[in-house]
């Protein structure tokens, strides 16, 4: 029994080296959806409490994202989110992506999907209430369908 635990404990020690890159950017984000397309400050305040953490090129990590492999997890959903979509590069994706993804983004809202829940479970701040996912939804479809 004692031995597990001494091993237990190495491999929390050892793991503790292997950190994962953190999603942090100085640049200036020239193809943030902001420099290319109207987002109002509401909508961009809400876009930023509540997914800019794992769909934009720079993360504001909680301290816990010392300690692996929490910090293994909030990279995986870091590097996945930014897959599906970056606000960040926004201006990169092709007329019919930028479209699909603004559809994406109500959808996913409207069903709850995100903010993930695991998230909003520690983040509360980035709950979004009725009115508050009104406020994006309308926001993305009217973009969608300027977007040509
Ligand atoms: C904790 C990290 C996290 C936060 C915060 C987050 N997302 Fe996501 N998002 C993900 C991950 C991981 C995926 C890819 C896997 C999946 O679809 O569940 C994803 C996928 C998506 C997709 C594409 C796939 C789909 O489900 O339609 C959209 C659109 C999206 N997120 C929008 C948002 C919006 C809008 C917000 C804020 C209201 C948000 N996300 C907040 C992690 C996050």
């Amino acid at each position: 029994m004692k031995k597990v635990i001494m091993l237990i404990a190495a491999v929390f020690i050892i793991i503790q080296f292997f950190r994962p890159q953190k999603n942090i950017s100085s640049q200036v984000q020239a193809n943030a959806i902001e420099q290319h397309y109207a987002v109002p400050q509401n909508v961009s305040t809400l876009l930023k409490t509540a997914c800019y953490n794992c769909h934009s090129n720079n993360t504001s990590y909680p301290w816990y994202n010392n300690i692996q492999p929490i910090a293994w997890w909030l990279s995986g959903h870091v590097n996945e989110g930014k897959e599906e979509l970056n606000f960040d590069e926004f201006n990169l994706y092709t007329v019919d992506k930028k479209k699909k993804k603004l559809h994406e983004i109500t959808k996913s809202i409207k069903e709850g999907e995100m903010p993930l829940s695991s998230y909003t479970l520690i983040h509360t701040n980035a709950k979004l209430s009725k009115q508050q996912q009104d406020e994006i939804t309308e926001w993305a479809t009217s973009l969608e369908n300027e977007i040509r």
